[in-house]
């Protein structure tokens, strides 16, 4: 079986990485990478630290890149590698534009595609802006839908889709085998000193199209302030390479003896700066899920979730854009015991650590024989 992965951005390796190397254990599998490269910096540095070498690189990146620009540079560059490779069947993961245009363009050569990450839903289709749309037409072109929880798959049934699902998991937290050790030494020369028995730190993530201008500033503004009324906390924000988020950031933060600032860190850093902080604050998908792995409350900076789970659990809070409202939330838990106690508990309703395995069975007793 012929199995042509395509990817092209962080988060996307971050999940496809462990699947890669579970796929490539079988020698039943033919297991090629393209990546489609609609990031560049961020998605090699993943690459490296998974070990994985790709086969193609289609390299479109481009500052200030459109949803347009990318979506017709995946849809002619791939089209050359699907014909020549013409793979059994084609994975892409979740909800980004490389995910939809590489199942488009798989779809145009009538190639089966399988969606990794598949289900997730916040109901409105401009937040995430454009996430929820790419994720629902992948759906449609889809014939296998991976579906971390089974509240994906219900979200998928929903919408009149039948068969074909599996309740696998979330890859992300496979990755922590590779990633996460108690005696873990910081890479970054900004991390490396850092005393978390004597400071409370948080990490801030914040890149989403839908929060660049105004909520992006408010959220800066929420975390100048923070800053100020809490002296030993240290924040630390690894700033998206975009130019729209890096610009607004370093103008409000730099310069703050308690704010760090740095450029992204390599996932090993990131993922054991999350099972040693205090809290995080992020807009991001993937930390939503990874952060009540470890136990640390999750103050989300958006106004939707398509990951509803945790937030049930009681570990992640929707706390919207407006500075006001971010200080209030981020100092509750600063100050009162209780309430962060409430949230600060291990939940991980995304799966065992097994869901690349069992992606790879379904592939191969299910998929392969059909
Ligand atoms: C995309 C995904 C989003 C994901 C985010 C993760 C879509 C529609 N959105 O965001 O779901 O959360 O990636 O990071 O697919 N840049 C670099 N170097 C890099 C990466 C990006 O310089 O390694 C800069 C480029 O100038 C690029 C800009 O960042 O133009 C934005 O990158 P892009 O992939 O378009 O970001 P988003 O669409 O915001
Ligand atoms: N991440 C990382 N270094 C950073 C910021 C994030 O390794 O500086 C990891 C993070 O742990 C998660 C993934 O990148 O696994 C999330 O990617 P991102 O925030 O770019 O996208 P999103 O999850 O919002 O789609």
């Amino acid at each position: 079986m012929k199995i042509l992965m395509i990817f092209g951005t962080r988060p996307e390796a971050v999940k496809m990485c462990p699947l890669a190397i579970e796929l490539r254990k079988h020698k039943e599998f033919e297991c090629k990478i393209c990546l489609t490269g609609q990031h560049r910096e961020i998605l090699s540095q993943m690459m490296q630290a998974f070990g994985i070498e790709a086969d193609y690189d289609l390299e479109i990146m481009r500052e200030n890149q459109t949803l347009n620009m990318i979506t017709s540079s995946v849809l002619e560059k791939l089209d050359p590698v699907l014909e020549k490779e013409d793979p059994d069947i084609v994975l892409v993961h979740g909800d980004t534009t490389t995910s939809f245009a590489a199942a488009l363009a798989s779809f145009f050569r009538k190639i089966t595609v399988g969606h990794v990450e598949a289900g997730l839903r916040t109901g409105n289709i401009y937040s995430p802006f454009p996430e929820e749309m790419n994720r629902l037409l992948s759906d449609r072109i889809c014939t296998y839908y991976f579906a971390p929880t089974e509240l994906n798959r219900q979200n998928l049934i929903k919408e009149g889709i039948k068969d074909n699902i599996f309740v696998t998991g979330n890859t992300v937290i496979d990755s922590f085998e590779y990633t996460v050790s108690p005696d873990y030494t910081f890479s970054n020369v900004m991390l490396k000193d850092l005393d978390f028995q004597a400071h409370r730190v948080i990490p801030i993530t914040a890149h989403r199209r839908e929060n660049l201008g105004q909520p992006l500033v408010n959220i800066c503004n929420a975390i100048l302030k923070l800053a100020s009324m809490y002296k030993d906390i240290i924040f630390v924000y690894p700033v998206h390479p975009n130019p729209a988020v890096k610009d607004t950031v370093y103008d409000i933060l730099s310069g703050l003896e308690n704010v760090i600032l740095t450029d992204p860190l390599d996932v090993f850093d990131m993922h054991n700066l999350l099972s040693r902080c205090f809290l995080v604050m992020t807009d991001s998908g993937g930390l939503q899920e990874e952060a009540p792995y470890f136990g640390k409350p999750v103050i989300v900076l958006r106004t939707e979730t398509e990951r509803p789970e945790a937030v049930s659990a009681g570990t992640v809070k929707v706390v919207g854009v407006s500075e006001e409202n971010i200080i209030f939330e981020v100092s509750k838990l600063l100050n009162d015991n209780n309430a962060y106690e409430k949230m600060s508990m291990s939940v991980n309703p995304y799966g065992d650590g097994h869901a690349s395995q069992r992606i790879a069975d379904i592939l191969l007793k299910t998929i392969s024989k059909s």
